[in-house]
């Protein structure tokens, strides 16, 4: 019991600074549940993207720029834990017909993954076009992946979908930024 105090008083003083820190360095306006639900509307799976928006504690305090960055960093995670999970698949069959679907989409990743950092390249030099056009390029290589994967019994096409998803949303969001502007 008498750990319990100490340590429950650091982290609310932590808690405390974390909050102070958030507030004075957003002075900016922060995200409405309607704007949210309206960037939401716009993609394939509504609800899958606020969820997932909302899995970033961030998402509640940051403004549209903020948002476009929480969207980037949640592509690049889908994207690399997607990537991956291909190599994984490539590096274990033997099948000569999936390994060269696989060996597909493993080169597709590799431009999405390319596709994604460069989508933040632009963001943080203000050019949200360049945002929006690499995140639909992002789209395209998923597109290519999820073409040329034909009798996969895997997870691979719930985790394009996913990964077009997280695309489409930093493309959306992206638009928004350019109609602002
Ligand atoms: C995946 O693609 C990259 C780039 O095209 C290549 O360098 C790498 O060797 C490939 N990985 C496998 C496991 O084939």
């Amino acid at each position: 019991m008498k750990q319990i105090v100490p340590s429950f008083c650091s982290s609310s003083l932590f808690i405390s600074l974390l909050l102070a820190i958030i507030l004075c360095s957003s002075p900016t306006q922060s995200i409405g549940q309607d704007v949210l639900n309206d960037i939401c509307s716009k993609t394939d799976d509504p609800s899958f993207c606020l969820q997932t928006l909302k899995s970033d504690p961030q998402t509640a305090t940051t403004d549209l720029l903020g948002l476009a960055e929480i969207s980037i960093n949640l592509a690049k995670t889908t994207v690399s834990e997607t990537h991956t999970f291909v190599k994984s698949q490539l590096a274990q069959t033997t099948d000569p017909k999936l390994k060269a679907q696989y060996s597909q989409c493993n080169d597709s990743y590799d431009d999405a993954t390319g596709n994604v950092d460069y989508a933040n390249e632009r963001l943080k030099a203000g050019d949200y076009g360049g945002v929006s056009s690499a995140a639909s390029a992002c789209m395209d290589d998923v597109s290519d992946c999820e073409d040329a994967i034909t009798g996969a019994a895997s997870s691979l096409p719930q985790q394009n979908k996913k990964s077009n998803e997280v695309c489409l949303m930093t493309l959306v969001i992206a638009n928004r930024l350019l109609e602002k502007n």
